[in-house]
């Protein structure tokens, strides 16, 4: 990296959000009663060209990965997977009660995350997911099943009821193979264990294997990160997530047993980037949109290319939907004039469950400027360069004026353009469009760094 590469590390790592909604989380302000999101799900449910996803939040993890910056609840005790799959199932039954349409609507998408999916047992995967199918007419050409999968709890057995159940793509979390950073993270997974799963997938039929890694861990180290993308390259996944390690430790104290002089930052934290990035690009792969690699023939590749990539609250995907359902604790849902979160405690949400309440925690209804800005930055994050309404031209020109300087955009016209270079801070040029963050505080203390 030159001098003057590492100096804008420096430059623009501050606090940005990921922008895989807008408003961003912490500016949600309407806080829309559960009646008021029924009412703008309605409103979709009536239409029937609206495309549908679905996703299932399966909160349980065995043991706390120390890193994690999602939503989960650590337990071994297995006898809560039947009491969850029954709330699960109570509360959609609930929004078909409320929203008649939705049981004519076909879900081109389901998604199954956590947490960990597969912290349930083959048989209450399956006790879950057959009422949902009996509910919907699904054409099997039309629909896209997925589930984030932790390789060390995860059976043959599972991915072959998920497969028997429609699911073609599976997400296995890897993060990184090196045995110190595992240690460090209280992850200890083999190579073998993720290898053994890989070819279980491939055996039994699923498309797309996705590897979920992460630069910026502690003691990752130019060296390990190399290894780790070279033995990623071994198994040749699909697609590859390589996320840039989230600190947020006033939200997840785990993360404060980390030292900071473990935990690469700035310059260095984006070289293990670069360094992994080479070689997937030298071994075949594609980058997609910010922190994404997909092997050629990956319907996320064919996305980018025929302009049809998406980004929802689980990242990039190839699925564009307009309205995602989202059920199961701290699930989010969004429809085009609404979000929608569920409670984030599991037993707040058992209550509520029990009492035959949807389990709303908060939300946000759209205005019209939400509604064009939220359409401009799926833009720009999916293909890198968004046109500007005339009114934006002279803010652009006076608020993006250092990144042009930095080489990090160019404005033509009205043609806003991410270059190569201004890569790693695409979320801090996608600040630009986020009015509520440029003229207010967020209500609380929340992002990560851009880097
Ligand atoms: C729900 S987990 C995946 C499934 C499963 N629980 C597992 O860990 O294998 C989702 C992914 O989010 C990513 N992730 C979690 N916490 C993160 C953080 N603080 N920063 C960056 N990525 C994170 C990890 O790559 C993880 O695999
Ligand atoms: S990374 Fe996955 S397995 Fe680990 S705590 Fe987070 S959700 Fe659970």
């Amino acid at each position: 990296m030159t001098e003057k590469t590492v100096n804008l590390f420096e430059k623009y790592d501050v606090p940005v959000p990921r922008y895989t909604s807008y408003p961003t989380v912490p500016y949600w302000t309407d806080d829309p009663t559960t009646e008021q999101w029924l009412a703008e799900l309605r409103k979709a449910a009536a239409k029937p060209d609206c495309r549908w996803s679905m996703y299932i939040h399966i909160p349980f993890c065995e043991s706390l990965c120390t890193f994690c910056g999602c939503n989960n609840v650590i337990t071994q005790d297995h006898r809560r997977e039947e009491p969850y799959v029954q709330r699960v199932l109570a509360e959609l039954e609930m929004y078909l009660a409320a929203v008649p349409d939705l049981a004519e609507r076909s879900f081109r998408q389901l998604h199954l995350g956590g947490g960990t999916p597969t912290f349930l047992h083959p048989e209450s995967l399956a006790a879950l997911l057959r009422p949902i199918a009996r509910r919907f007419q699904t054409r099997a050409d039309e629909f896209d099943a997925s589930v984030e999968v932790n390789p060390r709890v995860t059976t043959r057995e599972h991915l072959e009821t998920l497969f028997a159940n429609g699911f073609t793509r599976v997400s296995m979390g890897v993060q990184d193979f090196d045995p110190t950073v595992q240690y460090l993270v209280n992850r200890i997974q083999p190579y073998e264990i993720t290898e053994a799963l890989t070819n279980d997938a491939r055996q039994i039929g699923y498309t797309s294997v996705n590897y979920d890694l992460i630069y910026g861990l502690p003691k990752q180290t130019a060296e390990k990160i190399r290894k780790t993308a070279e033995l990623t390259l071994g198994l040749r996944p699909d697609r590859i997530a390589f996320y840039s390690f989230a600190k947020v430790p006033w939200i997840k104290p785990a993360q404060r047993l980390f030292k900071d002089e473990d935990l690469p930052e700035g310059a260095e934290k984006r070289e293990l980037y670069e360094i992994a990035r080479e070689i997937f690009l030298a071994g075949g792969y594609v980058e997609i949109g910010m922190d994404h690699f997909a092997l050629p023939h990956d319907s996320l590749h064919k996305a980018q290319l025929d302009g049809s990539l998406h980004r929802n609250f689980m990242g990039y995907t190839e699925f564009r939907t307009d309205v995602m359902l989202g059920l199961g604790v701290s699930a989010i849902s969004e429809s085009p004039t609404c979000f929608h979160q569920n409670v984030k405690k599991a037993p707040e949400y058992e209550q509520r469950i029990a009492e035959g309440r949807i389990p709303t925690m908060r939300g946000h209804l759209l205005n019209d400027e939400d509604r064009a800005l939220r359409q401009q930055i799926l833009q720009f994050m999916t293909q890198l360069h968004v046109t500007l309404e005339p009114e934006q031209i002279d803010d652009a020109r006076t608020f993006l004026a250092p990144m042009m300087d930095d080489g990090i955009v160019t404005l033509e016209g009205n043609e806003l353009r991410l270059l190569e270079r201004g890569k790693p801070f695409l979320r801090n040029a996608t600040c630009f469009f986020d009015s509520r963050l440029r003229t207010s505080e967020p209500r609380t203390k929340i992002f990560s760094m851009a880097l």
